[in-house]
């Protein structure tokens, strides 16, 4: 028998229940187009709204009253080559800003901590959308507290749509919000009344924050009935530490049923490629094609997180935890008592959505292929540049500190710690030290394409395509790359942008209990 069949057999996902809430025409998660000068009023805000059916409590929501009608996290849609437009409303008690993931915009209007928009304040975000088409994202980024916020619920979809993206849902058939189906996938520690619990001990607060409750669109325990033709799956990892290692499984006897993928952070891949798994680490979208043609009506098939080794070394020896996929980055002695492992642990396998075949559909339509273009990268005259990723462990005033680094620093607001060259091309070397923890090494304001990935750990070494080390979601454009313990990963990154003088971005780790933790700098690109 399967190992995966304990994770997604039938009694596993007898309790999925729990219709997948989908982006449409009303409540929350209601696709807007935005489209010029006339702004989106985003309000964000503290309401009542369910996690658990039945339970409304008290979350951080997105809130629109576009066109009379009310939305809570809309899915903004806009063009390429549009101009984007919309006006943060902060009704909350602290700073917070508005991020756009993934987009190449001026400092201005990135939304970091760079810019804060202070309680009962609005911000007004324009800009020219000039990224291809692709899944991106939207949360706040204030500092000290964009990874409770993220938690608390301030995070939404924003797609961006070119001729490419039109001709790709043409040739296939699909739908946004019906066959092409976003998925947000998110944990989170719930207490019995439902409420969001926030509340890392100083363990946590700098290796990561987990919770037990797998939400999809803020779904728990969620389930889509499906008809026998080609779906669509564009996921978004959006938990705060959790990586998900993907993969489709059959209920009946456990086994891999193979996904397409055919496009990364920044849009389309050039060609389609057969995956049977793939690790998602937070701030990293997968666009993936599901092929139920020959599925039988009646059957039942789950996405799940297959278990894996999580590599949470950076409190312990530097070898694999001594629980195996259960451990967690236990602490020694000390520390011990103030540590609560999630009760779901890293690395831990389990179901994330249920699909039922409920309906035969004659379906045609086969996959194009190529998919895109995707010009390589001039390497010959890029400056290299290492960045170690490190945790320096020390005591501080009696107490154990510890401090997650990039290139041995940490963010310190007043100052550029890498400078770059405008309309140059640079490689960045993301070199993590063994004793670590694996770290989603995220870039503002650019895209960038993976070289090579060296020295990886054998879960990931197996799913290498190339000489170079890549795996398949290494093979578009990025803008977060998973950098796991003793692995470096190479990317390169070409820094041109239209927008008057200087612009500081930042690189940070995408857990995001690291970045809050000053695994983070300014680029200042000059
Ligand atoms: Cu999604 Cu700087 O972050
Ligand atoms: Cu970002
Ligand atoms: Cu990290």
């Amino acid at each position: 028998m399967s190992p995966c069949t304990t994770i997604a057999d039938h009694t596993a996902l007898m309790h999925f229940t729990t219709p997948l809430r989908l982006p449409g025409t009303s409540g929350r998660f209601r696709i807007i187009d935005v489209d010029g000068e006339q702004p989106l009023t985003l309000t964000a805000r503290r309401e009542a709204l369910e996690i658990l059916p039945g339970q409304p409590i008290e979350q951080l929501v997105y809130h629109t009253a576009q066109g009379g009608q009310t939305t809570l996290h809309p899915v903004l849609r806009v063009r390429a080559g549009a101009t984007f437009t919309a006006e943060l409303v902060n009704q909350l008690a602290e700073d917070t800003t508005l991020h756009w993931h993934g987009l190449h915009v001026a400092e201005a209007v990135d939304g970091s901590h760079l810019y804060p928009v202070a309680p009962g304040e609005r911000r007004i975000y324009q800009f020219p959308v000039l990224n291809r088409s692709g899944l991106y994202w939207y949360h706040p980024h204030a500092h000290g507290s964009t990874a409770r916020q993220v938690y608390e619920g301030l995070a939404g979809l924003l797609v961006v749509e070119d001729d490419e993206e039109l001709a790709l849902r043409a040739a296939l058939d699909l739908e946004l919000g019906v066959t092409d189906i976003p998925l947000v996938l998110q944990d989170r520690r719930l207490a019995h009344d439902g409420r969001v619990v926030y509340a890392p001990d100083p363990i946590s607060a700098v290796m990561g924050y987990e919770g037990e409750t797998i939400l999809v669109n803020q779904t728990p325990k969620p389930t889509l009935s499906v008809a026998t033709r080609l779906y669509r799956f564009r996921v978004l990892n959006g938990a705060n530490t959790r990586t998900f290692r993907l993969a489709v499984v059959a209920a009946e006897d456990g086994q891999v049923v193979p996904v397409t993928l055919i496009g990364t952070d920044g849009g389309l891949l050039t060609h389609p490629v057969s995956v049977h798994e793939l690790f998602l680490a937070p701030g990293e979208r997968a666009d993936l094609l599901l092929d139920l043609r020959d599925a039988t009506v009646g059957a039942t098939l789950a996405l799940v997180s297959l278990a894996f080794d999580p590599m949470h070394h950076g409190m312990g020896s530097g070898g694999p935890p001594a629980h195996g996929s259960q451990g967690a980055g236990r602490p020694a002695g000390a520390m011990g008592g103030m540590y609560q492992p999630p009760t779901l642990a890293s690395g831990a396998a389990f179901p994330i959505l249920r699909l039922d075949v409920t309906r035969a559909e004659p379906y045609y339509r086969a996959i194009p292929s190529p998919l895109s273009r995707l010009a390589p990268m001039e390497t010959s005259a890029a400056l290299e540049r290492k960045l170690a990723l490190s945790l320096e462990v020390g005591m501080c005033e009696g107490r154990m500190a510890m401090q997650w680094l990039i290139a041995g620093q940490r963010l310190e607001l007043d100052r550029d710690a890498i400078v770059v060259q405008r309309n140059s091309t640079e490689i960045w070397a993301f070199a993590n030290v063994a004793r670590s923890m694996p770290h989603p090494m995220h870039l503002h304001g650019f895209s960038f394409q993976v070289l090579s990935r060296e020295g990886s750990p054998p879960q990931v070494a197996a799913l290498a395509l190339d000489d170079e080390g890549r795996t398949a979601t290494d093979l578009g454009w990025k803008d977060t790359v998973l950098v796991w313990p003793g692995e470096t990963v190479r990317v390169i990154i070409r820094f041109a942008h239209p927008f008057p003088g200087a612009q500081r971005y930042m690189v940070h780790c995408h857990m995001l209990e690291h970045e809050e933790n000053g695994m983070m700098l300014h680029v200042r690109v000059a």
